[in-house]
């Protein structure tokens, strides 16, 4: 079942999929969580939470219209590979359009491209290094 989260239960899934579990939970917060506006999405299987993700309204680039920042989409290991993530995110894109939003971009890694291709996303900057985490590129869809 996928629900509007706080904060809070998020970050231990930030830390051990995203940051190898080497972070306190206060290092997972993005400086973004605090805006107006940031929303968190989880999908529980049973009382357990399976996969997150956080929207952030931020423009970007010269995109006209309401842009939402996607950060800190994880599934946790056991449940990868099933379609959760995919569920998430096509909620949050019926969600966001509803919400009069037009497009969500990410800086997202490498490794994970194919799963945002296949919700539409297209790869809309060069390959950039993170310190720690890789090779990344910044993705777009427009959502209407
Ligand atoms: C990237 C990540 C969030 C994807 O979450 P997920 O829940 O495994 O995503 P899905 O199961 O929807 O899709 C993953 C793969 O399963 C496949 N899949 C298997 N069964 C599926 C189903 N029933 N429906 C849809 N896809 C399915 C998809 O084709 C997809 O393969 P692909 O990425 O090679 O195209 C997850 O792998 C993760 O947390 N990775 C580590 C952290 C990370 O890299 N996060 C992204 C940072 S940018």
């Amino acid at each position: 079942m996928i629900k509007f989260i706080p904060l809070e239960p998020a970050l231990p899934i930030r830390n051990v999929v995203l940051r190898e579990g080497k972070l306190s939970l206060d290092e997972c917060h993005f400086p973004s969580d605090t805006m107006e506006g940031v929303f968190h999405l989880g999908y529980y299987v049973g009382d357990e939470l399976a996969c997150i993700a956080s929207f952030h309204p931020q423009p970007y680039g010269e995109f006209t219209g309401t842009g939402y920042q996607l950060r800190g989409m994880a599934t946790i290991e056991k449940y990868r590979g099933q379609g959760i993530g995919n569920q998430l995110l096509n909620f949050a894109i019926v969600y966001l359009r509803g919400q009069k939003a037009n497009y969500i971009w990410c800086n997202a890694r490498k490794k994970a491209l194919q799963f945002y291709k296949n919700l539409g996303f297209e790869v809309i900057s060069d390959e950039f290094e993170v310190p720690v985490n890789g090779p990344h590129y910044v993705l777009y869809v427009k959502i209407q």
